[in-house]
């Protein structure tokens, strides 16, 4: 379902679409070719998801992947993307299988972040093979279409490309897919959550109290979709003195653990605000894989480690330890 932002004028067709043209193996479809969807109109009083809806549409199931986490978080900025990467590649040294998926059309960052210039091929089976980085599967919007022309999708084209993210990409067997959403309660966590079950979700926040509200939001929407929400992670939580390891708090000290505990979710950790963190996301290194030994990747290591906690904690997960 999409709705009609506030002012936009409904169109009857999309035009057509440069990205359609351009890159075959991503095939779009209009809105009304998607099921259960043809004829409908945008109606003012179904604005909320209802997760009643849910169930009927996760017609996609992956069952070679083990776990399907979206990253998210209610502002943008706040670090999700490089949250994301690094708890991926923590995940994927300490010897799971990972896939990361960058749901962000609006601004794909993974292929910054993982300093990819290179397309996917298409497989014989007409899949796309997904690149890999750092012994983790990589698929990104941006690694097809210019940032520009992402900016540009219209929400049946975005759903459509989400779905085949999942179904039309040679994921082969993983732990774990982790998903990196663009910010806020929008098109892409509505389609994602339409398209899968997703095993939960991680919401990352900074410690303010006005990206706290944001949180509070983004916890309210997974909670309405029905997706359990495995923790709150923290970034930018205190800056780390590079010549004395001494802690200064820049922001309000402990947001998102208090937040975390307000909700009743685990609170994964605390992620420290660092030059090296952004620098590395800028060259195309996460600092996980360039400066593994470090205190900022020894945290995103703590946090994964917690996520796993979590899982294991919920269910069925294997042990994994992450040193
Ligand atoms: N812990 C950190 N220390 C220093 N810089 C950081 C840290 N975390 C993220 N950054 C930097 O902040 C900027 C935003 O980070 P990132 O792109 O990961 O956020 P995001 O939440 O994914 O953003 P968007 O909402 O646009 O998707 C980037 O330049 C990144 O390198
Ligand atoms: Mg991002």
């Amino acid at each position: 379902m999409r709705f009609l932002k506030k002012g936009e004028k409904k169109k009857s067709e999309p035009p057509s679409s440069p990205t359609a043209k351009e890159h075959p193996e991503l095939k779009v479809i209009s809105g009304s070719q998607i099921p259960g969807r043809q004829g409908q109109q945008p109606n003012p009083q179904q604005q909320q998801p209802n997760p009643q809806q849910q169930p009927q549409q996760q017609n996609i199931t992956l069952p070679n992947i083990k776990h399907k986490i979206a990253v998210a978080s209610g502002k943008g900025g706040v670090g999700k993307s490089t949250v994301a990467t690094n708890m991926a590649i923590s995940l994927a040294n300490a010897g799971a299988k990972v896939g990361l998926m960058d749901a962000d059309a609006y601004g794909p960052s993974i292929p910054t972040m993982m300093g990819i210039q290179e397309r996917p091929r298409t497989s014989p089976e007409r899949k796309l093979v997904p690149l890999v980085r750092h012994n983790i599967k990589l698929m990104s919007i941006g690694f097809m279409v210019p940032e520009e022309q992402a900016m540009i999708w219209r929400g049946p084209m975005l759903h459509s490309a989400i779905r085949q993210f999942l179904s039309d990409v040679e994921w082969g067997e993983l732990d774990y897919l982790i998903i990196d959403l663009p910010p806020g309660t929008g098109d892409v966590a509505l389609s994602l959550t339409q398209a899968i079950p997703l095993t939960g979700a991680v919401i990352v926040t900074t410690p303010q109290d006005v990206a706290l509200a944001d949180v509070r939001r983004g916890v309210a929407m997974f909670e309405r979709l029905g997706v359990p929400i495995l923790g709150i992670i923290e970034n930018m939580s205190y800056f780390l003195c590079p010549h004395c390891n001494e802690k200064t708090e820049i922001f309000s000290a402990d947001g998102g653990r208090n937040t975390s505990e307000r909700f009743g979710v685990a609170f994964l950790g605390q992620i420290p605000l660092d030059a090296e963190v952004c620098t590395a996301g800028d060259i195309g290194v996460p600092i996980v894989a360039g400066n593994p030994e470090s205190p900022q990747s020894e945290a995103f290591g703590a946090a994964a480690q917690e996520l796993v906690a979590v899982l294991e904690e919920s269910g069925d997960e294997d042990e994994l330890t992450i040193l």
